[in-house]
């Protein structure tokens, strides 16, 4: 939204949340106490931020001035009831359409910009047009594709704007009213206009195809480690066929984010609600590969230190899911730690934009051990170096470009020997760590000799 502001300063956008700690953060006059960290974030909120772009908590009335409005809220995986631990959670965009309707006083066109399973627009609709004032609604999908740690740029320069509304004449000219507003900065051949359950579709598809992607150049990897193949090569070899392109085929400890497992979830879901049981099955496999290579990755942690790690310091540097970002939903991190934990390892934590009071609370929601355990048992520092002293083992579990540049020589003379550092990114330069010192193993690289 605040790329949609900066981009169009003839429009009036109104953030509306109803938790005024976020909207306080929002509005904050320190643009480093923003609620999000992303690179380049602050200077366009400093740009638009009192001109045409306003934080607030009176949702009422935003909703009642606005000719449009995004619906852009949580759609977790559902914790409860049916469809547990597949389906989304609509109950915040239900909750949003039934204020809408109950507020709206002149035509609107919503938009839904959550991510969503199919046929959520068409719920949306039925709320609006069943419990509103007889005024009319238009409903899109306009489904974000940008990623998290590179948003800004995304925005700026998106693959495509993808949107999606009713094939009738009141349906294509609210499509075309939000096409002239991405339009101000987006050529108009980027700007894809579709019906609605392609566009919601096409969302979860989009990123069922990348993590997809992460979980083939995870299964290579490990067959790499016993091959004496080098996974990084393997990519490079492939991803110079044009068909198949270089990207997202990094291997790592596993993919996370609040996306890709939740949106390939809630496709499997819906495979399964049509009785399309292999294309269920299908996908979900791409979800069973990531399990195991966060599993596997501590495993190797715990056998390579002699099959034990109960009592020893772990460092972990990152915690991210990715790096330039300090969202750690459904990060690798957080159950790798949990294996070790429950090998009864001690973990030190270092990174770079995650707080400390995020570590502990993505612990405590896994439920696996009393809050105070967790306190005990895991340490979180904001010294690199402090958190590598005296350690037995170091895994590298987010990509931050920092790590490459420490003092490793420094590192290795503060660990426990023999010195193990375990590269979940496949980060740092190999022989550097080897001439060093430290016995160095990275995902999808062989220790073979032979
Ligand atoms: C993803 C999609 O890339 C966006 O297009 C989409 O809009 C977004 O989800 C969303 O639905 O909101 P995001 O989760 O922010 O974006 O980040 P990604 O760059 O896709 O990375 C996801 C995970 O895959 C990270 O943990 C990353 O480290 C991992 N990854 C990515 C790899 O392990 N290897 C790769 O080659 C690429």
């Amino acid at each position: 939204m605040s790329v949609l502001a900066q981009q169009n300063p003839e429009i009036k956008i109104t953030v509306v949340d109803i938790n005024e700690e976020r909207i306080a953060a929002w509005n904050d006059s320190n643009l480093n106490g923003l609620p999000i960290y992303e690179p380049g974030l602050k200077e366009v909120v400093q740009e638009a931020r009192g001109r045409n772009l306003f934080f607030s908590t009176d949702v009422d009335k935003a909703i009642d001035e606005a000719e449009m409005i995004f619906i852009s809220v949580n759609t977790p995986t559902k914790t409860y009831g049916q469809g547990k631990g597949l389906a989304a959670d609509l109950k915040y965009i239900e909750l949003s359409a039934r204020q809408i309707a109950r507020v709206a006083t002149s035509d609107k066109i919503v938009i839904e910009k959550s991510t969503l399973p199919v046929r959520t627009a068409q719920a949306i609709k039925d709320i609006l047009d069943n419990t509103g004032n007889g005024v009319k609604f238009q409903i899109l999908s306009n489904l974000e594709f940008l990623a998290e740690g590179t948003a800004v740029q995304d925005l700026l320069n998106p693959d495509r704007v993808l949107i999606g509304g009713e094939q009738s004449e009141e349906g294509k000219e609210a499509m075309e009213a939000l096409v002239k507003i991405y339009a101000s900065w987006i050529p108009r051949e980027r700007i894809l206009t579709t019906n609605v359950w392609s566009s919601e579709l096409s969302k979860l598809v989009a990123n069922a195809f990348l993590a997809q992607r992460v979980s083939s150049i995870n299964a290579i990897s490990e067959l790499c480690e016993s091959t004496g193949a080098d996974v990084d090569e393997v990519s490079r070899a492939i991803g110079m066929d044009s068909r198949i392109g270089p990207k997202f085929l990094k291997a790592s400890v596993g993919f996370g984010g609040s996306c890709f497992q939740k949106d390939i979830l809630n496709l499997v879901y819906i495979a399964k609600s049509y009785g399309l049981n292999e294309v269920a099955d299908y996908w979900e496999q791409v979800i069973i590969m990531n399990d195991h290579q966060k599993n596997r990755f501590a495993q190797n942690i715990v056998s390579t230190l002699y099959n034990t790690v109960s009592g020893k310091r772990i460092t972990f540097l990152g915690w991210a899911f990715k790096k330039d970002t300090n969202d750690t939903r459904e990060s690798a991190a957080i159950y790798v730690a949990d294996a070790l934990l429950n090998e009864r390892a001690k973990i030190v934590v270092y990174d770079p934009k995650v707080s400390e009071d995020r570590i502990y609370a993505d612990l405590d929601e896994l439920n696996t051990r009393t809050p105070k355990e967790n306190r005990e048992l895991v340490t979180v520092v904001n010294d690199p170096y402090e958190a590598c002293a005296d350690t037995h083992a170091i895994a590298i579990l987010t990509e931050w470009d920092e790590f490459k540049e420490y003092d490793w020589k420094r590192i290795y003379e503060s660990v426990i020997k023999p010195a193990f550092v375990f590269d979940g990114r496949k980060l740092l330069n190999p022989k550097n760590m080897t001439d060093i010192g430290f016995h160095y193993s990275a995902i999808g690289v062989s220790k073979r000799t032979d």
